[in-house]
């Protein structure tokens, strides 16, 4: 039988059974408006031993997807129902992870506007992200800073310090200069303590976040591999 004699209710089992999601949901499918029902709203966090992921002891095996968009897309009321869409869209494809920013440091629609300085309503849209992606069963990957000038990233933290007096040069004072690793640490810390308006959740005590990665794509101007490797 050909692929395309599946009916969409025994693909979406195979589907389901492959994800290790509850397949009881998918009988809902049909005649449901909102098809979120691939999964559910994580509440056990991802493991990991050695080479593998587990959920409550079972592999688990992820599809995954990039849209660093998400929190921006979130924080413009034009464009905050794409983030819905795409999780929504992501879950009747069988993706289940996500990468995004937690991050974005001065500039449009900055998180950070300045050292220690955050912009609540940007805060509220990543909560807003965050909670969409739990509820159709997608996990996430947050970035906490960028190597690239987009978005901030550590040209940005290099910019704040020299604006403090720090005598800074290069893009790689990042890694090194006391006060933009103290600024750096000091985001990690706010968002990971953030309380999400919407769940009530800590962020660091969010199952839907399935990682966190400390930097986008980090490298050093120093090809010696001391700085960063
Ligand atoms: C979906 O709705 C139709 C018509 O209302 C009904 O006949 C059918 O049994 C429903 N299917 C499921 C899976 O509930
Ligand atoms: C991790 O995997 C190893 C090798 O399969 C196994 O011996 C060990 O018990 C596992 N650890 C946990 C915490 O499950």
């Amino acid at each position: 039988m050909g692929f395309q004699n599946l009916s969409l209710m025994t693909f979406m089992m195979i589907l389901c059974i492959t994800l290790y999601v509850n397949c009881t949901d998918i009988v809902e499918l049909e005649n449901h408006s909102d098809k979120r029902v691939l999964a559910e709203r994580p509440n056990s966090f991802i493991q990991r031993n050695g080479t593998h992921f587990f959920l409550n002891g079972k592999p688990q095996y992820f599809n995954g997807f990039n849209a660093y968009w998400l929190m921006t897309f979130a924080a413009d009321p034009s464009t905050s129902s794409k983030v819905t869409t795409v999780f929504q869209e992501a879950s009747q494809h069988g993706l289940n992870l996500a990468r995004t920013w937690a991050f974005n440091d001065a500039g449009y629609k900055a998180l950070q506007t300045s050292p220690g300085i955050y912009d609540e309503s940007v805060f509220r849209a990543l909560d807003v992200v965050i909670s969409e992606a739990g509820k159709y069963g997608i996990r996430l990957i947050l970035s906490l800073v960028n190597n690239w000038k987009d978005d901030g990233g550590k040209k940005q933290y290099v910019e704040w310090a020299k604006q403090r007096g720090q005598s800074v040069s290069t893009e790689d004072d990042f890694f090194s200069n006391p006060v933009t690793k103290q600024f750096y640490k000091d985001h990690v810390k706010r968002v990971l303590t953030r309380k999400n308006t919407v769940t009530g959740l800590l962020y660091k005590d969010d199952p839907t976040i399935f990682s966190w990665e400390l930097m986008n794509e980090p490298r050093s101007l120093d090809l010696s591999g001391k700085q960063v490797q």
